[in-house]
């Protein structure tokens, strides 16, 4: 079949947000309550009943989701957190400005999350925590991870911005009391949007006010009621917070994309599955791994990792290549200690990285790129992808034919 471009150009993602979204906002704006109120409280009811917990707090982002649940769980200056550098830089930057030094692990090759038999090594008598991240919405191997955590007195907080839906044994992720925090995303890319949003799944009935009064200005907790007829218009400040709290408008769209998530995660499991299939024979690629029964996927992204010397070209040449093709795609992620300031960070705290570097990190760091994968992409649309990917593997072959 002839090869044509593509006359639109496609992003890597995009939300879905339907008419139930798009009335419910439009209810909030015709109420006059468009912050944080009841609609707020609803979708963190509905939170809890999906992913099985009693206590999910939601706010204005996961970043903030993590600052808070590392400010409540007492971080101290100089205190170590291990972490994996294939994430986003707010893994990181979260433990930074609460003082404390994130200590990095290298990840598995397969999985591209924290390499459990690499974590023992990178525990000093300053480690605090761990925060595993579920990159790509795959699961880490928490009984590892748990088990190493409890052999030392460390709490657990995942990183699930990624993971909405994903499974651990069966569970869904953060339900299990083993991790003291979870913390979701709502950002626009992810599996449930609010536009922006994340929230902190947590067991300990003792956090709940803590975390309440944090991301409100340090008011006494539900604070908001004061507008309403029952609430005293009075305030009271216990402990300096932050302005981080979730709108009603935010709301509106949760409330309707939790009861459609299921089915966007299986969709996404079947266009995650067919690229599987339409792209087995390339052998220029490494592709992602699907998860098993204990490790289950909500395929939030789709990540190749190109083989720069089977190819003769490097990722973003590639990349940039796809897009010349009008296809997009995204990097999830440049590892954090590749970024500009953590270059420095780590000169200046050479023990906060093991001693044989982070090879399997650097290795998938850059060769990775995510396709484009949202609920709404078509077969079409996939096709599409597919024969770009061809085409410009064979471009890229012919012009190093002719060099030669
Ligand atoms: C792994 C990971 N951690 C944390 C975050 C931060 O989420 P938010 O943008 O809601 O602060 C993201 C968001 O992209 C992420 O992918």
């Amino acid at each position: 079949m002839s090869y044509h471009r593509r006359e639109t150009f496609l992003p890597f993602s995009r939300p879905v947000i339907g008419q139930e979204e798009i009335d419910e906002i439009i209810d909030s704006i015709q109420s006059g309550w468009i912050t944080t109120g009841p609609k707020a409280a609803r979708f963190e009811a509905e939170l809890q009943a999906y992913n099985g917990v009693q206590h999910c707090l939601v706010m204005n982002s996961a970043t903030t989701a993590q600052e808070i649940s590392l400010q409540v769980l007492g971080l101290q200056p100089g205190d170590e957190v291990i972490t994996t550098s294939l994430t986003w830089v707010s893994t990181l930057s979260t433990v930074i400005l609460q003082g404390g030094v994130p200590v990095l692990v290298d990840v598995d090759r397969k999985t591209m999350n924290i390499d459990p038999l690499k974590l023992e090594a990178a525990i000093t008598p300053r480690t605090k925590g761990i925060i595993p991240v579920h990159l790509t919405g795959l699961p880490c191997p928490m009984d590892e991870v748990w088990a190493i955590a409890e052999r030392h007195g460390l709490w657990v907080i995942e990183d699930a911005a990624q993971a909405m839906g994903a499974h651990y044994r069966g569970n869904k992720i953060g339900n299990n009391p083993r991790s003291v925090m979870s913390v979701y995303s709502f950002h626009p890319n992810k599996n449930l949007t609010t536009g922006e949003g994340g929230c902190i799944v947590l067991h300990d009935d003792r956090f709940v006010d803590r975390v309440k009064r944090l991301r409100f200005h340090g008011i006494e907790t539900d604070a908001w009621k004061r507008f309403t007829k029952d609430g005293s218009p009075h305030t009271e400040v216990m402990e300096p917070g932050r302005k981080a709290n979730f709108m009603d408008l935010q709301a509106a769209i949760g409330l309707h994309q939790i009861k459609k998530l299921d089915g966007f995660n299986a969709r996404r499991g079947q266009i995650f599955r067919r690229y599987l299939e339409l792209l087995k024979d390339i052998e220029e690629v490494l592709l992602p791994w699907e998860g098993d029964e204990v490790l289950g996927h909500c395929f939030h992204l789709f990540v190749l990792r190109m083989h720069p010397d089977k190819l003769g070209v490097d990722r973003d040449a590639f990349v940039a290549a796809l897009k010349e093709e009008n296809i997009g795609t995204g990097i999830h992620y440049r590892p954090a200690h590749f970024h500009h300031f953590y270059r420095g960070y780590y000169e200046q705290h050479p023990e906060a990285l093991p001693k044989d570097g982070l090879p399997e990190t650097e290795w998938s760091g850059d060769r990775l790129m995510s396709l484009p994968l949202w609920p709404g992409l078509t077969e079409q649309d996939q096709d599409q992808v597919v024969a770009a990917i061809k085409q410009v593997i064979a471009n890229t072959k012919a012009q190093s034919t002719v060099m030669l």
